[in-house]
């Protein structure tokens, strides 16, 4: 049995406490997990302030080096750190093999970005009285930074946060998700063999509000970069004080789809939408708005390529869809589930039940007050309603207090681009569903779902400042 340590100073160090890690999927151990106290978060940011001040002044080339040797070693042991998400997250093995692909090119972007990030040139003349200047912009590292992660993409969030962080000379205290704190550990291992130096990654696990307060609040931390609940992202931002800040949360994501929609050509990308990792996603379609001319021919469709999805086992390479993340989630989304059965909504296919898991579940005759509508469900259920022009799905999908990705079929150019003008989101996806991502995007919310912007480009811009320099080219 795996029993985990702490990754301090580029030391793995025990601990007194530790709590059990068990299989979403069978409930079995599989691991002890060392608990962090709040002395050890507070010396895991001591050794990383400490660390910054020579990692700082490395030169994008070998922080550039650093990270194509992850990007390589991580190629080497593809399946190896596929076999984890199976393990920790309950991720169906060709999902998980689809994230460490996604995460390889995360660190290519990031590597990639080391030697891109710069600053402008100013012309000074254009203010009278200062032609005799130069002027010039530089990105400059941040510090420490906090990096508080989620348990539904464990590598690739965890590499949204490191990547750019080294990219550009920060140090980082990472605190993985209680459920998927194994995923961080191997990572540690390839950091160290990609020869990061000693104390730019330090690795705290386990939980509660004083390990969080700590990495939120000490006085070397510079920035907090968090992806995961509303709830948790609003308390972070009440405590963090003028500190950078990011927050990735959720939505409840929607897809218009027009009556110009060659509706065959998209089903299955739609059911994926609705259903990778059990829906599970924070841009998973969760609400799907469709022309009432094609409604009908489009949910027959819909149910019918969702009752084919294979429901089990994540380890097999032919599963779709596994145990949810935790039997509380399972609980969870059933009463929200009953409670839309119970106000009139109507089960077209799934809704079955174990302790572990919920089938694909499509939901019609649903209304937008509906928790599994107006909330972020993270669970595999998705709601298909009927609409009778655009100007009507617009505004449905604008009436949400989220707004993450949002997609839009149609072969209407000018249609397209109204609703993408008019869609209250981060991003919109036009002919393709919003659970699109592609690693190098700028990505994150509205509304409730966020603040700033991930996508390595965005996420460097976030956590650098900005200085400026002048010359006054005579005395
Ligand atoms: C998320 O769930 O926040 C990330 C989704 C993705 O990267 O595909």
């Amino acid at each position: 049995m795996q029993q985990t340590k702490l990754w301090i100073n580029g030391q793995w160090e025990s601990t007194s406490n530790t709590y059990n890690l068990t299989s979403p999927y069978t409930g079995d151990t599989i691991a002890h997990v060392a608990k962090a106290s709040v002395q050890d978060v507070e010396r895991a940011i001591e050794g990383a302030h400490e660390a910054f001040q020579t990692f700082k002044k490395t030169s994008a080339y070998e922080r550039a080096e650093m990270l194509y040797r992850v990007v390589d070693i991580m190629r080497e042991r593809r399946e190896e750190l596929a076999n984890i998400l199976v393990q920790e997250a309950a991720k169906p093995l060709k999902a998980a093999l689809g994230e460490i692909d996604r995460t390889i090119a995360t660190y290519q972007f990031s590597a990639e970005e080391a030697k891109r990030s710069h600053g402008e040139t100013i012309p000074m003349d254009a203010a009278p009285g200062t032609q005799d200047r130069i002027g010039y912009t530089k990105r400059i590292p941040l510090g420490v930074v906090s990096a508080i992660t989620p348990f539904n993409f464990p590598f690739n969030l965890v590499a949204h946060k490191l990547g750019p962080a080294f990219a550009v000379g920060n140090t980082v205290v990472l605190k993985p998700a209680t459920q998927t704190p194994l995923s961080s550990i191997v990572m540690a291992e390839i950091f160290k063999e990609a020869k990061l130096p000693d104390g730019c990654l330090q690795i705290v696990t386990g939980s509660g509000g004083e390990l969080s307060d700590t990495l939120v609040t000490h006085k070397h931390v510079k920035k907090v970069t968090f992806t995961g609940s509303g709830k948790v992202g609003l308390s972070i931002k009440e405590k963090v004080g003028l500190r950078k800040i990011t927050l990735e949360l959720g939505s409840n994501a929607a897809l218009i789809v027009e009556p110009s929609t060659p509706i065959e050509q998209i089903i299955d990308r739609a059911v994926m939408g609705a259903f990778n990792f059990a829906g599970q996603v924070c841009i998973s379609l969760q609400r799907i708005y469709v022309h009432e001319s094609i409604a009908k021919r489009f949910t027959e469709q819909f149910v019918s390529a969702t009752k084919k999805l294979v429901v089990g086992d994540p380890a097999n390479s032919d599963t779709d869809v596994s145990a949810m993340i935790h039997t509380d989630e399972v609980a969870r989304i059933k009463s929200w589930l009953d409670d839309a059965v119970s106000q009139g909504a109507t089960i077209a296919c799934g809704g079955e039940f174990t302790e572990r898991t919920l089938s694909p579940t499509v939901m019609t005759n649903v209304t937008q007050q509906m928790r599994i509508v107006c909330e972020e469900t993270f669970a595999p259920i998705v709601s298909i309603m009927p609409y009778s022009n655009l100007d009507e799905a617009i505004a449905l999908v604008n009436d949400s207090d989220l707004g993450l990705n949002a997609g839009m079929y149609t072969n209407v150019l000018t249609d397209a681009l109204r609703a993408a003008e008019e869609i209250e989101a981060g991003a919109v996806i036009i002919n393709d569903i919003p659970t699109f991502r592609a690693d190098h995007m700028p990505y994150g919310g509205v509304k409730n779902s966020g603040y700033g912007r991930e996508g390595i480009k965005y996420a460097v811009e976030e956590m650098t400042d900005l200085k400026f320099i002048t010359m006054k080219m005579s005395f």
